[in-house]
């Protein structure tokens, strides 16, 4: 496959795990990379250099909160003149008037902008986050001020699904014209408050009906991403659009990694900047061949009609749910433990009120 392989479509910079917000639904690791690891600006410059030699198309700007790094409107200004779109990723928490209008002269193309649900006191119970709502709607009012393309991401868990109507209208209401309804897929910090998190499948169902009557309802206005929450799904998603396919994300210490939780793999051994550029990453290193394609996969997996569509599913979910990342994905129903997964999902989402653990790290934003 390596001599016919492209290299990625996108990179993802987690330029940073500093973050305002404490969310318990958070997919970056348990362990956190200290501040003083995080790459410098030079190295960041020098990958978003490889990134465009090597014919990537995009740049998404994460963490953490990116917009805690006072470098970002200088690795902005880099990718732009790269000619890489660029997309922030952002809770919307810190961000103002005169720190988009930096941006925007940087050459930023699109925002991702996040909330928690609408209601302070829920936002706040998720996020750990006072104010947040306000903060995020001002932040929204600049963003569409300055006329940047957008896309407004509800993240969905059992303690807002119910709301999503109102997060519809509201997007609605502000003339959005796309919708990203993400419901939590348990990695990292997320996993350790699944019991906590996980919608019920009434819920399930009466999200999935609502989002068909939105979309009908706001054709050609409006488009709403939907994912439904993994563990109630027969058919695995096609992760990451397959391991180490379309996407390298690079973590704040410059690991290079196919996909944000691939580090829980250990058995991997993932290369890391400026010690492997992006190149050899991609098309030498064993980690990202390991479960590239279809050859890797075992049955029936290999024998399935999906098996190009799905490309077995996420690696890091069967490491999580079995034990074991090189076998079946648990979500697919052909897998020996999905009703067990079913079983889990539905017991722990009539567990009602599990008290959230949020994170625990203190933050501050260079440059303030
Ligand atoms: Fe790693 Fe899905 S998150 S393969």
């Amino acid at each position: 496959m390596t001599d016919a392989l492209s290299p990625p479509l996108a990179i993802l910079l987690e330029l940073t795990h500093r973050c305002p917000l404490r969310c318990a639904y958070c997919s970056n690791p348990l362990a956190l990379t200290p501040a003083a690891d995080e790459l410098s600006t030079a190295d960041w410059c020098a990958i978003l250099d490889q990134a465009a030699a090597q014919g990537m198309l995009q740049v998404h700007f994460s963490g953490g909160e990116p917009m805690a790094r006072a470098d970002l409107p200088q690795l902005v200004a880099h990718a732009s003149r790269l000619g890489l779109y660029s997309n922030l990723i952002t809770s919307g928490v810190l961000l103002n008037e005169a720190k988009l209008a930096v941006l925007v002269e940087a050459g930023l193309n699109h925002v991702q902008l996040s909330f928690q649900g609408l209601d302070e006191a829920g936002a706040e119970a998720l996020s750990g986050f006072k104010g947040g709502v306000a903060k995020k709607q001002a932040a929204l009012a600049c963003v569409q001020a300055a006329d940047l393309a957008l896309t407004l991401n509800f993240v969905i868990t059992r303690q807002n699904a119910d709301q999503l109507d109102a997060m519809l209208s509201y997007a609605e209401q502000h003339g959005i014209a796309r919708v990203e309804v993400a419901n939590t897929q348990y990695y990292g910090w997320g996993l350790q408050n699944r019991a906590a998190l996980i919608p019920s499948e009434a819920q399930l169902d009466a999200m999935s009906t609502l989002v068909a009557a939105w979309r009908e309802r706001v054709k050609g206005r409006m488009v709403i991403d939907y994912v439904i929450p993994d563990y109630y799904a027969r058919r695995p998603k096609a992760c990451m659009g397959g391991w180490a396919q379309r996407f390298l994300n690079v973590m704040p210490d410059g690991t290079l990694l196919p996909c944000h939780a691939a580090q829980t793999l250990t058995h991997l051994d993932f290369p890391r900047f400026p010690a492997s550029t992006l190149a050899e990453a991609w098309f030498e290193s064993p980690a990202f061949a390991a479960y590239r394609g279809t050859a890797w996969m075992p049955e029936p997996c290999s024998g399935c009609d999906n098996k190009e569509k799905d490309w077995g599913g996420c690696r890091c979910q069967a490491l999580a749910l079995a034990g074991n990342a090189s076998t079946l994905d648990p979500v697919c129903e052909h897998s020996p433990q999905h009703q067990q997964v079913v079983t889990m999902a539905r017991r722990e989402a009539q567990l009602g009120d599990v008290p959230l653990q949020l994170r625990r790290f203190s933050f501050a934003v260079e440059g303030d």
